[in-house]
């Protein structure tokens, strides 16, 4: 079955609202766990605008499923995840501006750089995914650097509102997950993915994990947190099989 990792930032985010206590980050995670999430993903960014050091270091203590800690390429946060430890790290381009990750890492630009954050990271023990956008350079680069896993930035396909867009974003990325497929490389997709638009990117071969934060955040406001994972997961059940 394709796995799914849960984006608890936006719970961080609430909780920043008021700089408090609730919504407690640490019980949204193993609600997630508890309705059947195979990963908790969260993004340590360098203005810890939401997740904060101590949310890493408490889930780090009582996840019993993967953490996939998202972050850029900053040496401070490089030595909190050699730290840490998490199963999975996805590198992400980070910018102060932008209001969430906008657009894949340039890992081609980046190969020297990346190369070494990737060798560091293996001799702690930690795999290494990539979120790039689904451009097949991009996958090669990855390939070439020692990465273990790509995710493939979805969002090109998310926000496309006209048929014909959807149909071709969605064209380009299968074109780049069967480009995946002919590397040792594991594939991942995540970004603005909802349950309206899940099935077509679930149906892609080869398709290890999404990993999805604000459509199961939303609809939790209404359908309760648990609920709204276990819709995900019918859904990828159902695309597993197919
Ligand atoms: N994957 C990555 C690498 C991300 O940066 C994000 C957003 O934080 C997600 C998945 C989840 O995106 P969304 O919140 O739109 O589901």
């Amino acid at each position: 079955m394709i796995e799914l990792g849960v984006n608890i930032d936006h719970v961080a985010t609430l909780r920043e609202a008021r700089k408090g206590k609730v919504p407690d980050v640490i019980a949204a995670a193993k609600v997630c766990e508890l309705a059947g999430a195979h990963q908790i993903t969260i993004h340590l960014r360098q203005d810890r605008r939401h997740i904060q050091d101590h949310d890493v270091e408490s889930l780090k203590h009582v996840l019993q499923v993967r953490m996939n800690l998202e972050m850029g390429a900053a040496d401070e946060i490089i030595a909190i995840a050699h730290r840490i430890r998490p199963h999975t790290v996805c590198l992400v381009p980070e910018h102060r501006q932008e209001v969430t990750t906008e657009g894949g890492l340039d890992v081609r630009v980046q190969r020297k750089r990346l190369r070494e954050v990737v060798s560091g990271m293996h001799d702690h023990g930690i795999l290494v995914s990539m979120f790039i956008d689904p451009e097949n350079d991009q996958v090669d680069a990855s390939l070439e650097i020692g990465a273990d896993f790509v995710e493939l930035h979805t969002g090109a396909y998310a926000n496309a509102v006209k048929k014909e867009e959807v149909a071709r974003e969605l064209d380009r990325f299968q074109r780049c997950g069967a480009h995946v497929a002919k590397t040792p490389l594991g594939l991942h997709a995540g970004h603005g993915l909802t349950v309206r638009n899940l099935a077509p990117v679930a149906m892609i071969p080869g398709l290890l994990e999404v990993n999805i934060g604000h459509d199961i955040m939303a609809r939790a406001l209404f359908i309760g947190l648990d609920n709204a994972v276990m819709e995900i997961l019918d859904i990828l059940h159902e695309c597993s099989e197919w």
